[in-house]
């Protein structure tokens, strides 16, 4: 089983993926919660240059000495943001392939359909060149289940606030609308594969709808392993 957890900036996701788990490894499963971009050492090294380009190449500089990043030049361009997502997610790929082939269960917050949302919808580039790409890392691997936490970005960026902020969190809220609108998009393309669900619910009342829809699909996660 292999489920993904999509929403914009501030949508829970990350809790309710916690929550989840908590109530499968509780049933006995083992089950691996992991993210993207990250997952493994690797790819979670390629998370911190596209997500915090500045700190990560300070950090590198002052050990090996390597001129300082020049505004403008140094800009993560959207291509190369494209690509390292998805180099980030050809490693992790492997590993979610290894941990469903001994039975894991693998959450994951976000996943190829956030490329999709964020560099196609969010920055605009060109849809076949994203979905080309994106499949190219995935190697076809499609998540069983995506549950889509929706919230209206003005909302979520403001619980965001609170929270750690990354290079993608200072764009202009027609780029977090044209995120939200690809979701559902993408989830009125497949209704089988997606839940959408309103994240501005309680937290509770949002974990039992996703407990409800892991159960129906697939008994085994009430009646253990
Ligand atoms: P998060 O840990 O808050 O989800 O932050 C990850 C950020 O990276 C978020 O702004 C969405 C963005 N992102 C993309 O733009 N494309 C992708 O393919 C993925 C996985 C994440």
């Amino acid at each position: 089983m292999f489920i993904t957890f999509e929403g914009g900036e501030g949508s829970g996701k990350t809790t309710q993926m916690r929550k989840l788990a908590d109530a499968l490894e509780a049933r006995g499963h083992t089950v691996w919660t992991t993210r993207e971009p990250g997952g493994t050492p690797v790819a979670e090294v390629i998370r911190r240059v596209v997500l915090m380009p500045e700190a990560t190449v300070e950090a590198l500089r002052q050990a090996r000495g390597l001129p300082a990043m020049q505004p403008e030049i140094d800009d993560i361009t959207p291509v190369t943001e494209l690509l390292l997502m998805n180099a980030a997610r050809a490693q992790h790929v492997v590993a979610i392939r290894r941990a469903l082939a001994s039975n894991t269960i693998v959450l994951c917050d976000r996943f190829a359909d956030a490329t999709l949302a964020y560099q196609g919808a969010g920055r605009e580039m060109d849809e076949a060149t994203v979905h080309a790409v994106t499949a190219l890392a995935t190697g076809g691997l499609t998540p069983d289940l995506t549950v889509l936490l929706d919230v209206d970005p003005r909302q979520g960026l403001r619980r965001k606030l609170r929270a750690t902020r990354n290079r993608l969190d200072d764009e202009p809220l027609a780029f977090y609308e044209r995120v939200r609108a690809a979701y559902l998009a993408l989830a009125a393309q497949e209704p089988a594969r997606w839940l959408i669900l309103d994240a501005t619910q309680p937290q509770d009342a949002i974990a039992a709808q996703i407990w409800q829809a892991v159960a129906t699909r697939w008994p085994a996660a009430i009646s253990g392993p």
